[in-house]
């Protein structure tokens, strides 16, 4: 766990003077994915690997920020908005600042150090984590007690306007409202979140970086949104209670699929089944189903590398490489896709075969070396 003594170190040195120090986690998502965006269900939970802000009030409205991470500093002016998406760090700081103003908390001018262990591009939401916990910085010096959930819908409302994803509540919502020792059941139509245990006497919860991230990424998401957002349309003629994909049932699905064109067919597909296999798995989890929850990730990885399209070859390496060793419950790519990570199930005796295989094969096929990463289940955002 990052440690919060260099970031406070790095406040003294810079601008003086002793600052509060705030936690946000990154996450990574055991199955339910490309749900969120559907008003549908993700069962996601927080990890180690965090992002610290050290901050104290500044007088007036600048906000001044230093990022360890690239060694760069940068500020702004709360009353002169800087242009959104110009593709650099500070549009998720400023990005956040302005979601919290515009949903009428009023901010002070502050000073910020952040550093962040969250690897970025990894899949596990380092971005949520910097907005999160720049969030909550921001408020709290500010004297303003902003709730979880206002907080987790400031961090999506930054990457819409500001970034310029248009990404689902998933991420912010599990870095703002994580629970330790669990996995949380989010229905992302009402956010509400149910804590599932997770039980990691026995089967281990293991991140597998892939170490590469496709430049496609953020381009393909709104595309995939934009496809699933069609076949709404398209099934609302026949259904007419259908809101969004969440409404449609296996059953019905198959009833209508006639209606749709192939790429949209195959999207909403992935979103309907994975619905339902996010229940399934919820309650799988609840019941110690770890076999069962297994079966479940694997079919989730299939869905979103045939009908979804998000994953590539090296997620489906690592895949198939963790489904032949022995004592592998299940696996599958996690987060957006297009590189990044993949989470596995596994029993706690086959950690260290399982890194070696895997590890192995994956060089074999890429030449590259993959990062493992055991994760129990943290909380999420708060003050240290
Ligand atoms: C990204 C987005 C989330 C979610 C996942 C896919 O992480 O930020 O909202 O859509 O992709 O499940």
């Amino acid at each position: 766990m990052l440690d919060a003594g260099e970031a406070r170190r790095a406040f003294v040195e810079t601008y003086g003077g002793e600052p509060r120090l705030f936690r946000a986690p990154g996450r990574v998502n055991l199955i339910g994915e490309h749900t969120d965006f559907n008003e549908g269900f993700v069962l996601p939970m927080a990890i180690e690997h965090s992002t610290l802000v050290a901050a104290r009030e500044a007088p007036g409205r600048r906000v001044r920020v230093r990022s360890l991470n690239l060694d760069e500093a940068a500020e702004f002016d709360l009353d002169r908005p800087g242009e959104p998406r110009r593709g650099i760090w500070l549009d998720y700081v400023e990005g956040v600042a302005r979601a919290l103003e515009d949903g009428g908390t009023r901010l002070r001018g502050a000073d910020l150090v952040v550093h962040s262990d969250v690897p970025a591009g990894a899949g596990l939401s380092s971005s949520a984590a910097l907005e999160v916990s720049v969030g909550l910085a921001l408020s709290s010096v500010s004297g303003s007690r902003v709730g979880r959930v206002a907080l987790a819908l400031a961090g999506q409302r930054a990457e819409h306007t500001y970034v310029g994803t248009m990404c689902g509540i998933m991420d912010q919502f599990v870095a703002a409202l994580g629970r330790e020792g669990h996995a949380l059941l989010i229905d992302c139509r009402t956010l509400e979140a149910t804590p599932i245990p997770v039980d990691t006497a026995e089967a281990l919860v293991v991140v597998c970086d892939s170490r590469v991230k496709h430049e496609l990424a953020s381009s393909e998401y709104n595309a995939r949104r934009e496809e699933c957002e069609r076949g709404v349309e398209l099934l609302a003629a026949a259904l007419p209670g259908v809101r969004a994909l969440r409404d449609v049932s296996a059953e019905e699905f198959e009833r209508h699929e006639h209606l749709l064109p192939p790429t949209v067919r195959r999207r909403c597909r992935h979103v309907v089944t994975e619905n339902a296999r996010t229940l399934a798995a919820a309650e799988a989890l609840r019941r110690g189903g770890g076999a069962e929850f297994g079966r479940l990730m694997y079919e989730s990885h299939r869905s979103l590398r045939d009908d979804f399209e998000v994953s590539c070859r090296e997620l489906d390496v690592l895949v198939e490489a963790a489904s032949r060793v022995e004592g592998v419950l299940g696996s599958r790519m996690t987060g957006g896709g297009f590189g990044g990570s993949t989470v596995s199930l596994i029993r706690r005796e086959r950690l260290d075969d399982f890194q070696n295989t895997v590890g192995a094969l994956y060089h074999q096929a890429t030449r590259l070396v993959p990062a493992f990463h055991v994760s129990q289940p943290q909380a999420g955002a708060h003050e240290l």
